[in-house]
């Protein structure tokens, strides 16, 4: 069974940790993003997975390399973003695409543990055109939103638009296509989007909906982020995390912390210290991060090789970048955004 994995974006909103370290293999609690999606692809019997990359596409290969847990990775490297549906185009020119079968499509930056293998069944009981996979969330403004019909047809699709939505189901991320989709609707040799261009086209004529109730998140923020990670390391979301201590925090291998207070619900990564006095709270250093004496990091997310000299404070909501260094003393404010490399204070 092969799968598409749509993981060539930008990240902006992930920014400044963006600007180091591609999405997909950006660390949510100590591990790359993706293999938490691979895992569960693997888990529905896929064993092949072709991903779909542009922006920093070879830091992505250098990480998850050819293979994950016995699963096959591909790659197809765009040159210039194709949108969500132009990957499907270029795999399918390239000779990438099974000969025959539905496309199992699945954007890169999901957290989830519902039930693929129940939407594929569906898929080929229903000899659908294609189905969405359908989350339910409680605020719809940023998704596509898709009213289905009594039969599971879906009755208009409704990206990101402003006002109140006429349910509260929108589009997960995950698809079963018909191999003509590709075909017949993707032009090649340009960005085409799946959902304004090409879903608003099968309406009508046997695209489906695949409600479900399972956890699902998109990390594509950084409150979503920090949520997904509270969510693993509390048991909320299915994983093969690490044991985590009484306080629901991970502290990976060859990390320095016996006279820092650490926890609730924080990850500190691998090859950091935190010195003495120093209290993480419900917050994130990724791997390398040194962090002195008397200091305070509370809902926040340090990157990848930073470091904080003693009695710095770092508030909710801020984000440090790779390799910044932050002066003692300093005070990163709420929601501030330290660029990667600078000199903070
Ligand atoms: P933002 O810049 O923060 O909006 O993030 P993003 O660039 O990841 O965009 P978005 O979250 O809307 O993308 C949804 C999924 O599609 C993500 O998994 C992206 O990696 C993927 N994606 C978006 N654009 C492209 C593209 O041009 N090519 C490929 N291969 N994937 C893409």
């Amino acid at each position: 069974m092969e799968a598409v994995v749509l993981a060539g974006g930008e990240g902006t909103r992930l920014r400044p940790l963006t600007l180091t370290t591609p999405k997909p293999v950006v660390p949510l609690a100590g591990r790359p993003f993706l293999s938490f999606m691979l895992d569960w692809l693997a888990r529905h019997g896929v064993d092949d997975a072709l991903l779909a990359l542009g922006y920093k596409a070879e830091a992505v290969h250098a990480v998850l390399g050819d293979e994950h847990h016995g699963m096959r990775l591909r790659y197809l490297v765009e040159e210039e973003p194709l949108g969500t549906a132009g990957p499907l185009r270029l795999a399918a020119d390239e000779g990438m695409l099974a000969e025959s079968g539905p496309i199992l499509v699945v954007n890169g930056d999901c957290l989830t543990d519902f039930d693929l293998s129940a939407q594929l069944r569906q898929h080929s009981e229903t000899g659908a055109t294609g189905t969405l996979a359908l989350a339910a969330v409680e605020d719809t403004a940023s998704y596509g939103v898709v009213p289905t019909k009594e039969s599971g047809e879906v009755e208009a699709f409704l990206e990101k638009q402003p006002g109140p939505a006429p349910t509260n189901r929108i589009n997960a991320g995950t698809y079963v296509l018909d191999r003509s989709v590709v075909d017949d609707l993707i032009p090649a040799g340009r960005a085409v989007s799946i959902e304004r261009e090409v879903f608003p086209e099968i309406v009508g004529s046997g695209l489906y909906g695949f409600p479900f109730d399972s956890y699902w998140i998109d990390i594509g923020t950084p409150d979503r982020y920090m949520e997904a990670t509270y969510d693993l390391l509390a048991g909320r979301a299915e994983s093969e995390l690490p044991r985590r201590d009484e306080t629901d925090s991970l502290i990976y291998d060859a990390s320095i912390t016996s006279g820092a207070r650490i926890g609730p619900l924080s990850v500190i990564g691998r090859h950091c210290s935190v010195g003495d006095r120093s209290v993480i709270e419900r917050a994130v250093l990724h791997d390398d991060v040194r962090v002195g004496n008397d200091s305070v990091v509370k809902e926040a997310i340090v990157a990848t090789g930073a470091r904080l000299g003693d009695r710095v404070r770092v508030e909710p909501d801020a984000i440090i970048g790779a390799g910044a260094v932050v002066e003692s003393g300093a005070v990163v404010e709420s929601g501030a955004r330290v660029e990667p490399g600078a000199a903070f204070g």
